[in-house]
């Protein structure tokens, strides 16, 4: 495991919890982490609003919610059979979702790659009993939430980062915000 801030250690249950609430996504690199955090410096984020803090920005692949031992496996499993190459992602993009009031930064210009890791996810989590979403993917980092009004955003300077890995993470809800933990780690070929 590489490049990420995010604590890491082996599977456990999710405190005071028997599941483990769980998500696959693409962690980035410090300097592409610092990027992503700077298209947000321009808002004002008084309250309600809630900036994501740099070390916790991350692409959710697929969330799995909360999930047992034996689902988590076969996640694993789903996991470790993805032989996808790596690509480059272009976040050249920031937007506004006035629903569920999350600021955010990605692309329409999806590479082939990760949309094949999205759908092979979402087709092996069916086969654990791992309902995930059957939406369309939205490819996109949360960079704020609780944003209540569109802010004036201009162009984003485009973003390019290279992902040869992707992770599956631990989602603890704690009373001082969402703790996320590394707890597994695939290599794009
Ligand atoms: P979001 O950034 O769009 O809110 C960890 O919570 C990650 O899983 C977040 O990136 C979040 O996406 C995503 N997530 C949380 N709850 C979810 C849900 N019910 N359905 C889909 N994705 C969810």
């Amino acid at each position: 495991m590489t490049n990420t801030n995010a604590s890491h250690a082996g599977p456990g249950p999710t405190q005071g919890h028997p599941k483990q609430r769980l998500f696959f996504a693409l962690w980035p690199d410090e300097v592409v982490r610092e990027q992503l955090y700077a298209v947000g410096e321009p808002v004002s984020w008084a309250r309600p609003a809630k900036r994501v803090p740099m070390e916790k920005l991350h692409l959710t692949l697929t969330f799995l919610g909360y999930v047992d031992e034996a689902q988590r496996e076969c996640a694993a499993r789903v996991a470790g059979g993805i032989k996808e190459s790596g690509f480059t992602l272009t976040i050249d993009q920031a937007g506004h979702w006035s629903r569920s009031k999350i600021l955010w930064a990605g692309t329409d210009a999806m590479p082939p790659g990760l949309l094949a890791i999205v759908a092979q996810l979402r087709n092996g989590l069916a086969a654990c009993g791992v309902k995930s979403e059957d939406r369309d993917y939205r490819c996109h980092v949360t960079l704020g939430r609780n944003v209540r009004r569109k802010p004036v955003l201009t162009a984003i300077e485009a973003i390019r980062w290279l992902v040869d890995q992707f992770v599956l993470v631990e989602s603890n809800t704690l009373p001082q915000g969402a703790q996320y933990r590394i707890i597994g780690a695939w290599d794009l070929v």
